[in-house]
């Protein structure tokens, strides 16, 4: 690429010839304020924050979307710029209610942070405050217009990475508002609750209700980690604070999401409902009882030892690698996976999805499972006119995105569409994979995208367990079973029936009715291990927080130390 040469602030350095000047002062280490921009959407110069002096230009320009040139010299904070980014900031801080010391986001605001680098410490203008309302009606997060400086970050991330397009601005000047869909109540209109909006925003105008008024930026800890409730693998951080989970962002360096998350990633943990197991559960007369660690552990170890190869062994797709591996080298038994497997090869990275001219959505919603490659379709159908065919006899979540919608046997329909396609692509997850088999013998190029069941049934695989779960009229069971909640009817049945059941659990539900004892176990925020994704790329998983329970690792080996 081609490069030229800038000074920024008396450093000269070279920089890519397309970059702006916010991004070459990026690179050369120059810091240069900013409110609408954000790193992964495309800048629209809006706020004025970022204006910088260029010599031999007569006005100050926005470092956000000017380009560099060979030879430019740049001025970040000269007088006349520092006077400008005060002005606007006094603006920004009269047009709306910004009384920061009531703000849950106070200590962690970007135009807070401003205001202070630039001395702000009253207000020149009469403040105007129109009362705005608080749309409270999302159940993860609220929208208070009061705190919002309009910079728009939240519509174009929806826009543009979520490709959901929900919000947009209404009115003019100072009546202007994020609205949503045809203004609805956000609660009300087309959002998934993938919280991308709430990340990017730079104020307190869209406060997360787990971890407002919970920590400043210098009183929490980031832990980067890898979200374990799918098998897309998303790269995220774990917010904490005093040993505790607050909130849950998209690592915007991470594979494959690049930032996004979706609604289970990101806040399925913080607001889980479900009753969690701290001390090991023992069925008596009277139900589930507490027990200690000894009783519990020989309470499993006995009908285990008696049962021996009569043992089932069932295997949650939540569950680490390192768990598996401990079950595989430790306990008797059959060993499967309580998900089922994903038959087919469909491990293409999803950045094919990014490309498809094509996709042909097989008997699977994107909506609600492997919700970020959802994502990934909608914003081809947006924004590059890919065409998206789904093919399902249920209603699917992309059908409003769907070119065409045929019914499974309609199959021939859809391979007439897709046969001219340059790059199609067919996607599926476990209930599609014979659809989608029939439809890659139709359509020989397609590159096949495939949803492996549970988050990291790959990397119980390369432990050894690869068969799915199917009754088979064992009398003892033990179930590896996390966070899971969505669990088959046949196995319940199975369970139901069992002399005896272990269960290895978060949380008592949905094991309560079935086990005789339940082991607890850390969640997903408190444990580590590794995952493997759908594309076979291994992922760590980053303890961010403590929960004073032994790993499902060291309760396995104790278990078989017992077992001899
Ligand atoms: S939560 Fe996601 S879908 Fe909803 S408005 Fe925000 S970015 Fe859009
Ligand atoms: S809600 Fe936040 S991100 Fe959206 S325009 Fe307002 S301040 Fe910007
Ligand atoms: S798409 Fe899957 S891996 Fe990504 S955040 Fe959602 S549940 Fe987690
Ligand atoms: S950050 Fe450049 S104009 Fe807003």
């Amino acid at each position: 690429m081609d490069q030229v040469k800038v000074t920024i602030d008396e450093t000269t350095g070279s920089v890519p010839a397309n970059s702006t000047i916010l991004n070459a002062a990026r690179l050369m280490g120059v810091d240069i304020p900013t409110l609408c921009d954000h790193p992964a959407i495309e800048p629209i110069g809006a706020c004025r924050i970022c204006l910088v002096e260029i010599e031999k230009q007569r006005a100050l320009q926005p470092a956000c979307t000017f380009q560099v040139s060979d030879g430019m010299v740049v001025h970040t904070e000269s007088p006349r710029v520092v006077e400008s980014r005060r002005f606007v900031l006094q603006l920004l801080f009269s047009e709306r209610n910004h009384f920061c010391m009531f703000c849950q986001m106070s200590g962690s605001c970007e135009l807070q942070d401003l205001a202070y680098r630039y001395g702000l410490d009253h207000w020149e203008y009469d403040r105007a405050f129109p009362k705005l309302s608080v749309d409270a009606s999302r159940e993860y997060f609220a929208t208070d217009h009061n705190r919002c400086i309009l910079c728009r970050r939240c519509v174009r991330a929806c826009h543009t990475l979520v490709g959901n397009g929900t919000l947009g601005v209404k009115g003019r000047g100072v009546e202007a508002m994020i609205f949503a869909d045809a203004d609805v109540p956000l609660g009300e209109s087309s959002c998934v609750s993938c919280g991308t909006c709430l990340q990017v925003c730079p104020t307190g105008a869209l406060m997360d209700r787990a971890s407002a008024f919970m920590g400043a930026t210098d009183e929490i800890d980031r832990t980067k980690t890898t979200c374990t409730f799918c098998s897309v693998g998303c790269g995220a951080e774990l917010i904490t604070r005093d040993n505790r989970v607050i909130r849950v962002e998209g690592d915007w360096d991470a594979e494959p999401n690049h930032g996004l998350l979706c609604e289970i990633g990101r806040f399925g943990l913080l607001h889980e409902t479900r009753r969690r197991v701290r001390r090991p559960l023992i069925r008596g007369e009277k139900g589930l009882a507490e027990a200690s660690w000894d009783e519990a552990l020989a309470g499993v170890a006995g009908p285990l030892r008696a049962a021996g190869d009569k043992t089932c062994v069932v295997i949650s797709g939540l569950a680490s690698t390192e768990a598996a591996r401990a079950i595989v080298q430790g306990l008797p038994g059959e060993k499967a996976l309580m998900e089922g497997a994903l038959s087919g090869d469909g491990r293409s990275p999803l950045s094919v999805l990014d490309e498809a001219d094509v996709c042909l959505v097989a008997k699977t919603d994107l909506t609600l499972n492997y919700q970020v490659a959802g994502f990934a379709i909608k914003r081809g159908a947006h924004h590059r006119g890919a065409r998206v065919i789904v093919l399902d006899d249920r209603e699917n979540g992309l059908d409003p995105w769907a070119f065409r919608k045929f019914a499974p046997e309609e199959l021939s329909k859809a391979v007439a569409i897709a046969k001219d396609a340059q790059q199609p692509a067919i996607v599926y997850g476990p209930g599609g994979a014979a659809l989608a088999a029939q439809l890659a013998r139709a359509l020989p190029r397609a590159t096949l995208v495939g949803f492996p069941p549970g988050a990291n049934s790959l990397g119980i695989a390369s432990a050894g367990v690869s068969a799915p779960f199917v009754p088979n009229g064992a009398p003892v069971y033990y179930v590896l079973a996390a966070e899971s909640e969505q669990v088959s009817d046949a196995l319940l049945d199975a369970l139901r029936w069992a002399e005896f059941v272990a269960v290895q659990a978060c949380f008592r539900e949905p094991w309560e009715d079935v086990a005789h004892v339940i082991l607890p176990s850390p969640t997903a925020h408190e444990k580590n291990g590794t995952v493997t994704n759908r594309e076979g790329r291994a992922g760590r998983v980053v303890a961010a927080a403590t929960s004073g329970l032994p790993s499902e690792v060291e309760v396995i080996e104790r278990l078989a130390a017992l077992l001899g």
